[in-house]
């Protein structure tokens, strides 16, 4: 079992005693350590300078000292669930291999993380990197180097193919909910102060020690409004599973917990609901009818000249969805959109999605994923066309234009 069991989350201040003098300046560094990958590693090839730069700064650093960078995607086949990375012994200082780290997670988690791992993984014995953040206006801000060392983090693993962007396009299984009684109740409390209070907060209102650290804040669960749901009215129990299960990639911190056995997610599932003001009363909502039964559209999927991409694009024209997404679907920052893009709680949303990589969907990224989204619209930010898309058709081609934008998957640009 990873992520071993631990005290909850340290407060940021007790992170900040950790390990003052592991910085990784001891003498030897990484160049002589076998285990340190390099450029010349078939499974990442590093196009960049930033991402060069970072590769020096983790050598530089010392992080090999910790991290091998074994596990390269398999070249062929079903890429395999993610799982959680690879660690050593209990409780032992030795980190995950990094291999196949590139899209695991977001930048922002990457930033909290280095600069506070026990905040994000309550039992991390990774040491802290405070030196690659500087201060302004009271918040840690990356420097140059923690930048060019997540961009290289980023890169990993992806040369030959991105696993987490084919995993996010799948639709994740969900078997059935286990019934509540006190024993999944205490174990949902249990994984939730272990797995989920660092950033949600032990009282479920968002108010988690990484918080302060993170782009985009962790969802408060007290309010009992969901973004990533099946349908405008709210979420049902499977899409928080969903969420939990799938994480939202590289999109916001919010990590994929698919690694826990499915009747712990589904007990977590309980431990959300119990946060909500009315308790459980959060009506469960019906999924929205799907393009399953739909009549089926000429064109391959993908074919950028076939006829429903070029009725997904008319519709995306007539929608106007380019004015929040960018006319390339490459996602729009609120002061690029001139927007006024606020949360529930009003915080401001930070930009909108990257249309054009499976791992920065946040809900998912399956034609199903992608159609609950746009159906049910996700929260204040991204209206819902259940009513001006109400032919299923139409559904289909439209996402048949959204796979259109990114078929080579381009990189997702690294935002400081
Ligand atoms: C003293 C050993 C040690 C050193 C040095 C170290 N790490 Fe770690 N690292 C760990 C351990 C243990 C974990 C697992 C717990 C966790 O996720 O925080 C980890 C986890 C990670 C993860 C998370 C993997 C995942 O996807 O969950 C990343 C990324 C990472 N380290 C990057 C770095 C970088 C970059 C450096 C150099 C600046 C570094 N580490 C230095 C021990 C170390
Ligand atoms: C590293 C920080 C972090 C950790 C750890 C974390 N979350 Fe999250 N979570 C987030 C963020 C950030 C969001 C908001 C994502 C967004 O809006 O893009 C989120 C969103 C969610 C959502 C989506 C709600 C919606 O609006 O549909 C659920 C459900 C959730 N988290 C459950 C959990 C559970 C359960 C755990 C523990 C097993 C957990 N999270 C651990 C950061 C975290
Ligand atoms: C008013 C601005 C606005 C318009 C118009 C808009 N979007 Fe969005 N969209 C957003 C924002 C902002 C988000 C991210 C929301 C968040 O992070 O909570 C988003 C998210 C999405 C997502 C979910 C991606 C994910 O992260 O899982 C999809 C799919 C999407 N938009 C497609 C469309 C399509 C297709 C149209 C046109 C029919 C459209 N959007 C029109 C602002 C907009």
């Amino acid at each position: 079992m990873r992520r071993t069991p631990s005290a909850p989350a340290a407060a940021l201040a007790a992170g900040l005693l950790l390990l003052a003098g592991c910085r990784g300046d001891d003498a030897g560094r990484g160049a002589a350590d076998p285990r340190a990958g390099t450029a010349a590693d078939p499974a990442t090839v590093l196009t960049t300078d930033s991402e060069r730069r970072g590769e020096t700064i983790f050598s530089r650093e010392n992080c090999g000292r910790c991290h091998s960078l074994f596990a390269a995607p398999p070249d062929e086949g079903e890429a395999p669930p993610p799982g959680p990375p690879v660690e050593g012994p209990l409780g032992s200082r030795v980190g995950p291999d990094l291999g196949s780290e590139g899209h695991r997670h977001s930048d922002d988690w990457h930033y909290a993380h280095l600069y506070a791992p026990t905040v994000v993984v309550a039992s991390s014995r990774m040491p802290p990197s405070r030196h690659l953040f500087r201060p302004e206006a009271g918040r840690p801000v990356p420097t140059a180097d923690a930048v060019d060392l997540v961009a290289y983090l980023q890169a990993l693993g992806r040369a030959r193919r991105d696993i987490w962007a084919e995993w996010r396009r799948r639709e994740p299984s969900m078997p059935p909910s286990p019934s509540v009684n006190a024993t999944t109740r205490r174990r949902g409390a249990a994984l939730y102060g272990e797995h989920c209070a660092g950033c949600h907060g032990p009282q479920g209102d968002g108010r988690g020690a990484a918080a302060p650290l993170l782009e985009t804040p962790p969802r408060d669960f007290t309010a009992g409004r969901f973004r990533f749901t099946s349908a405008p009215a709210g979420a049902a129990d499977a899409d928080l599973f969903r969420s939990l299960t799938l994480g939202t990639g590289t999109g916001s911190a919010m990590p994929s917990f698919e690694w826990l056995p499915a009747d712990d997610r589904w007990a977590l599932v309980g431990r959300i609901r119990e946060f909500s003001i009315d308790g459980a009363a959060v009506p469960v909502v019906a999924p929205p009818a799907t393009t399953a039964g739909a009549p089926a559209i000429s064109a391959a999927a993908g074919d950028p000249s076939g006829d429903a991409v070029t009725r997904g694009r008319r519709l995306w024209q007539e929608l106007e969805c380019a004015a929040c997404h960018g006319e390339g679907g490459q996602g729009m920052t609120r002061q690029e959109a001139a927007a006024g893009w606020s949360d529930e709680t009003g915080a401001p949303i930070a930009r909108s999605t990257d249309l054009r990589h499976a791992c920065d969907y946040k809900a998912g990224a399956s034609d199903a994923a992608i159609e609950r989204s746009i159906v049910a619209g996700l929260g204040p930010g991204m209206p819902s066309y259940g009513e001006s898309l109400p032919d299923p058709a139409d559904r289909r081609a439209l996402i048949l234009f959204l796979r259109s934008l990114g078929p080579t998957w381009p990189r997702i640009r690294n935002r400081p």
